[in-house]
């Protein structure tokens, strides 16, 4: 029994809560590495699945270790019988982040034993999450356009087939390694918010399904994975470049965030947004929206001469929205793409969880009144 410290720290700033072997932060120096390894390597060099396997393994996998479980994911794309009349019914006016989170919570019901906790099935269960994820979203997209859902084709990579349901084509080796680049930088990133949520829920031997759905109720808020979403109504809500200046000034000025900056723990560039910095360059050029990269290039320098000197840069969020948007991805789909690869993060800290778990149930320091009488509620 350790001694709990007698402070209260709001918001939990700077308490460790928990300890994992998947991702390493350096808030000061701007470092993320997973399982030891700098996420710049890992999205120059890696895929998504790699990557995967890397933080439920510990370890990069051999070829055929990579191959095996590429296979294993596949073989999850497919969505369980009545998941997609389940989709269907959802109003097509709904939240793609509401609609995600109601549907993982639903495919707990098409688990024979979804409250199995050995780490063994509770790998099983996270490889059917993350294969058939993809396959909501693209079929409660194509359902409010009006079409029918495109069946995931097992001969493509998690991206490639991603993509492929949503728009129903194949996409371009550019467009398929851009998102594969998203999913890999957003896969893991310590104990923030929604992973917490994921080990907490976790900690009562719940299940996974109801770590990963409160998990994605977390990260659908604008100070975390929501903040993609309203960079990209930052972006344009801002007429032109020139405009810019006054823009960011004005919102400062009003004591108002700007999205896509600042970090609980980074006080440098967050090297997710370095990696995709570059990703949006290219693929704003490819796709004729450098007005996009342009005006951001340009927030971020007044950003670093207004507040950088209080440690706020880009986070990952702030190039993800351009990125996402180059892809052609509608905009209330930007938290939904960070959920599809966060779930592998969620998953593996619920696993860890499960290895070493200890109830979460902190104290709350009472500030209220005592030996208060009761009164009758005529003398109220
Ligand atoms: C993610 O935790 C993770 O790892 C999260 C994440 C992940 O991978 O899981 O990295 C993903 O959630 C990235 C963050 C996305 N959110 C946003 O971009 C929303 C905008 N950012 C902020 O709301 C804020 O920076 C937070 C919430 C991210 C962090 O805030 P903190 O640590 O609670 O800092 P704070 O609110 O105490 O702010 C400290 C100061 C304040 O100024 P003062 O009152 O001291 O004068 O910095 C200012 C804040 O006003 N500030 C900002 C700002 N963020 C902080 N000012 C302008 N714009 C901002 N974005």
């Amino acid at each position: 029994m350790t001694t709990a410290p007698a402070t209260f720290v709001k918001g939990l700033e700077g308490i460790i809560a928990a300890q994992t072997e998947m991702s390493y932060i350096d808030g000061v120096q701007g470092v993320l590495e997973y399982v030891g390894i700098a996420i710049g390597d890992l999205a120059k060099h890696s895929t998504f699945e790699e990557t995967v396997f890397l933080l439920w393994n510990k370890r990069l996998p051999t070829k055929g270790e990579l191959e095996s479980f590429t296979k294993q994911l596949r073989a999850n794309y497919a969505l369980p019988e009545g998941m997609i009349e389940r989709v269907r019914s959802v109003p097509t006016s709904a939240e793609p982040m509401h609609m995600l989170r109601t549907m993982v919570s639903a495919l707990s019901m098409h688990d024979a034993s979804p409250n199995e906790n050995s780490v063994e099935a509770a790998r099983v269960k996270a490889l059917k999450i993350l294969g058939c994820t993809p396959a909501i979203v693209a079929a409660f997209d194509r359902h409010r356009r009006g079409l029918e859902p495109v069946a995931p084709d097992t001969s493509l990579g998690f991206s490639a087939n991603f993509l492929y349901m949503l728009n129903g084509e194949k996409p371009t080796e550019a467009m398929t390694r851009a998102f594969d680049i998203c999913m890999i930088t957003h896969a893991d990133h310590g104990l923030n918010n929604s992973t917490f949520t994921a080990r907490v829920v976790i900690s009562t031997l719940s299940d996974m399904y109801s770590a990963i759905t409160a998990a994605i109720g977390s990260l659908r808020g604008p100070l975390h994975g929501g903040a993609n979403e309203g960079v990209m109504k930052m972006l344009n809500e801002i007429p032109s470049v020139d405009a810019v200046e006054q823009y960011v000034m004005d919102k400062l000025a009003r004591k108002e965030r700007i999205m896509g900056f600042g970090h609980r723990v980074y006080k440098a560039k967050d090297p997710r947004a370095a990696e995709l910095m570059t990703l949006a360059e290219q693929l704003a050029r490819d796709t004729g929206n450098m007005d996009l990269y342009t005006k951001s290039k340009a927030i971020e320098k007044i950003m670093e001469r207004e507040v950088g000197s209080k440690g706020i840069y880009p986070n990952v969020d702030f190039y993800s929205a351009t990125t996402y948007h180059c892809i052609g991805l509608k905009l209330d789909l930007f938290t939904p793409m960070f959920a599809l690869s966060r779930i592998a993060g969620w998953s593996g800290h619920v696993i860890e969880q499960l290895g070493d778990n200890r109830l979460f149930r902190p104290k709350a320091e009472y500030v209220g009144p005592h030996n208060v009488a009761y009164t009758p509620m005529d003398n109220r």
